[in-house]
C-alpha cells in the first residue's frame, strides 16, 4: 500500500516510518529564505500561498535542547557538527543556523529509515549544499558519500554582475557499500560530447575502438554532471503550477538507478509529487510526506489523472475506487472528530490555519491569506456565467470558515460582507450544524439567477460532516486547484537569503 502523509516529516518519520524500512530516499527541501511560494491560478489575479518558509516560524532552541538534553543519545552522532555551526553561525547568521538545526534532526531520521542497501539523495542549490554536505558527511560518513550530481539547465536570467547560476547540486548517499546501484547510460554521440563537426571531446585520442563501438550501440555510462533534462518549466505537459516541481526525467533517472521494481521510495518533502508520480509508473511502492494540504491535494489529483486515468485508462469513478485501494492517506480528517482535533484541540495557529486550507479547497476554494483586520474573508471560488454578449465571465463568490458555534448573526453579517464586496453567492463552513433561524434566514435572501438560467441560494451552508461525505452543493465552480496551470515564484533566483 503506497501512503501519503500530510505533516511536519519530523513528527511523521519519528511516529510512523520504521527503522531500515526504505529502499531510497530522494528530498528536495526548501531553502531558509524570506521569500514566500505563490501560485497563480490560470492567470487570474487570485493567489494562494502554497507554502511558507516553515524554518523561520519554528524556534531552533526547541531542536537544540531535543539534540543535546532530551533525546541526547539519539542524536549523537550530529552533537560534534552542531556544535561547530553554533560557533560558526550564531551571530553571523541565526536563522541560517536554525534552518541546519531542522534539517540535521531530520537527516538523522531519514538516515535512520533508510535499508542498510538503501540510497539517500539530497536536492539543493549552490547556496546551501556547502552546509547541507557537512552535516550529510557526520550522519551517514564520508566514506558512503557516492556523488555530487550537478544538474545544468539553462532559462531565462537577469544577473548582469554575476554568471547566470543555472545549476542545482543532489548529493548522493548510501547507507553501506553494500547498496543498489543500476548504472544509467546516455546516448554516446549526443550534442554534449561532441563537438559541431562531430570531433568528439571528453575522449578524443584516447578511447579504443571497442569501447567506442560499445558506447555507441549502448551509451555511455552516465557521469556525474546532467546536462540533458529540462527543467519543468520547459516541460509544457508537465507543468502543474507548483513552484520548485522537478522534471519528471530527473525522478526517473534517479529511482532507476537507486531502486529496483517493487522496492519502497520516500520523499519527505514530496511538493506536488513529482517523486511519486514517477515511482507510481515504474512500479516502486512509495512514501510521501508534506506539510501543505495544497500539495496533498494536487497529488492525489495527479496520480488520478496521470496514473489511473491516462496510463490504466480507467473512468472517473474507476479511478477513484482504485486510488483508495491502492494509496493510504493519513492526516487528512476522515471524520468528524479528526477535523475537531485540527479545528480546536490543537494550540497551533499553524495547524488550525491547515484546518480551514482544507476546508476551503475541499469546496473547490482558494484559501486567502489575511493580512492586517479580518475582512470576514477566509476564501473564495470563481463560478461561470456569461455576460449580455454570451462571453464567458467568472464571478467571484466569497468562503467563510467558522469552527465554534454558529447563529443567525453570522449569516446576517456574511450577508453583508458578500454586498460589500459585490459578491453574488457564499459558502459559510460549519463544524457545527446550523440552527433553524440560520436556515430560516437564508431562505428569506433574495436568490441569485444565473444568465446561463441556473438559481443559486444567496448562502449555502455547509458541514464539515458534509465535505467528509462528500456531499457538496451543486455549484458551477470552477474548480481552481486542478486548473492550476502557471507559477510564478516570486523571486526565481534560488538564493537562501
Ligand atoms: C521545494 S518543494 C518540493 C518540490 C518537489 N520536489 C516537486 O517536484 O514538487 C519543498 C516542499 O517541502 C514541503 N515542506 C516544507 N517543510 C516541510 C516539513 N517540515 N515537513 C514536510 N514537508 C515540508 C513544502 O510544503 C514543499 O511542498
Amino acid at each position: 500500500m503506497n501512503k501519503l502523509y500530510y505533516g511536519d516529516n519530523f513528527d511523521i518519520l519519528r511516529n510512523h516510518i520504521e527503522d531500515n524500512s526504505v529502499d531510497l530516499i530522494y528530498i528536495d527541501p526548501p531553502f531558509n529564505s524570506k521569500r514566500n511560494y505563490n501560485i497563480i491560478y490560470d492567470g487570474a489575479s487570485a493567489q494562494a500561498e502554497v507554502f511558507k518558509d516553515t524554518w523561520s516560524l519554528r524556534s531552533w532552541q526547541d531542536e537544540k535542547r531535543l539534540i543535546f538534553f532530551d533525546e541526547a543519545q539519539r542524536y549523537s552522532g550530529i552533537h560534534n557538527i552542531i556544535d561547530a555551526l553554533e560557533k560558526l553561525l550564531i551571530n553571523s547568521n541565526p536563522s541560517l543556523f536554525g534552518y541546519l538545526v531542522n534539517m540535521a534532526i531530520r537527516i538523522v531520521e531519514l538516515h535512520r529509515v533508510l535499508k542498510d542497501t538503501g540510497s539517500f539523495y539530497l536536492h539543493c542549490d549552490p547556496v546551501a549544499s556547502h552546509y547541507l554536505k557537512l552535516i550529510l558527511d557526520e550522519v551517514f560518513g564520508i566514506r558512503n558519500f557516492r556523488n555530487e550530481i550537478v544538474w545544468c539547465y539553462t532559462s531565462p536570467g537577469h544577473s548582469k554582475r554575476d554568471f547566470q547560476r543555472k545549476h542545482d547540486s543532489i548529493f548522493r548517499y548510501t547507507k553501506s557499500d553494500r547498496y543498489i546501484f543500476n548504472q544509467q547510460y546516455i546516448a554516446y554521440k549526443s550534442g554534449i560530447h561532441v563537438k559541431e563537426e562531430g570531433e568528439v571531446l571528453a575522449y578524443k585520442g584516447t578511447i579504443k575502438e571497442s569501447q567506442k563501438q560499445e558506447y555507441e550501440a549502448r551509451g555511455k555510462p552516465l557521469e556525474d554532471w546532467w546536462v540533458d533534462i529540462y527543467p519543468t518549466d520547459r516541460v509544457r505537459k508537465e507543468r502543474l503550477g507548483y513552484p520548485t516541481q522537478k522534471p519528471e526525467a530527473l525522478l526517473e533517472r534517479i529511482i532507476n538507478a537507486g531502486s529496483n521494481e517493487g522496492d519502497v521510495v520516500l520523499d519527505a518533502f514530496c511538493g506536488c509529487g513529482t517523486t511519486v508520480a514517477v515511482a507510481q509508473r515504474l512500479k516502486r511502492k512509495w512514501v510521501g510526506i508534506d506539510i501543505t494540504f495544497l500539495s496533498i491535494d494536487l497529488i492525489r489529483q495527479r496520480l488520478l489523472d496521470e496514473f489511473y486515468r491516462n496510463t490504466l485508462g480507467l473512468n472517473e469513478i474507476e479511478a477513484k475506487v482504485k486510488f483508495d485501494e491502492d494509496v493510504t492517506i493519513f492526516g487528512i480528517p476522515r471524520d468528524l472528530e479528526g477535523a475537531k482535533q485540527l479545528a480546536v484541540q490543537t494550540k497551533s495557529d499553524r495547524v488550525r490555519k491547515e484546518f480551514e486550507k482544507w476546508a476551503i479547497f475541499s469546496v473547490g476554494g482558494v484559501y486567502f491569506e489575511k493580512k492586517g483586520a479580518d475582512t470576514g474573508i477566509d476564501g473564495y471560488f470563481y463560478i461561470q456565467d456569461v455576460d449580455q454578449n454570451r462571453k464567458l465571465k467568472k464571478l467571484k463568490c466569497l468562503i467563510q470558515v467558522k469552527s465554534g458555534k454558529v447563529g443567525v448573526r453570522d449569516i446576517r453579517d456574511f450577508s453583508y460582507t458578500l454586498d460589500r464586496e459585490g459578491s453574488p453567492i457564499g459558502i459559510f463552513i460549519t463544524l457545527e450544524n446550523p440552527t433553524k433561524p440560520m436556515l430560516d434566514e437564508i431562505g428569506k435572501m433574495p436568490q441569485y439567477t444565473t444568465q446561463l438560467g441556473k438559481t443559486l441560494q444567496r448562502i449555502y451552508i455547509v458541514t464539515i460532516q458534509d465535505i467528509i461525505d462528500d456531499d457538496l452543493p451543486n455549484l458551477p465552480i470552477q474548480r481552481i486547484t486542478k486548473r492550476a496551470q502557471r507559477a510564478k515564484m516570486e523571486n526565481n533566483q534560488n538564493t537562501m537569503f
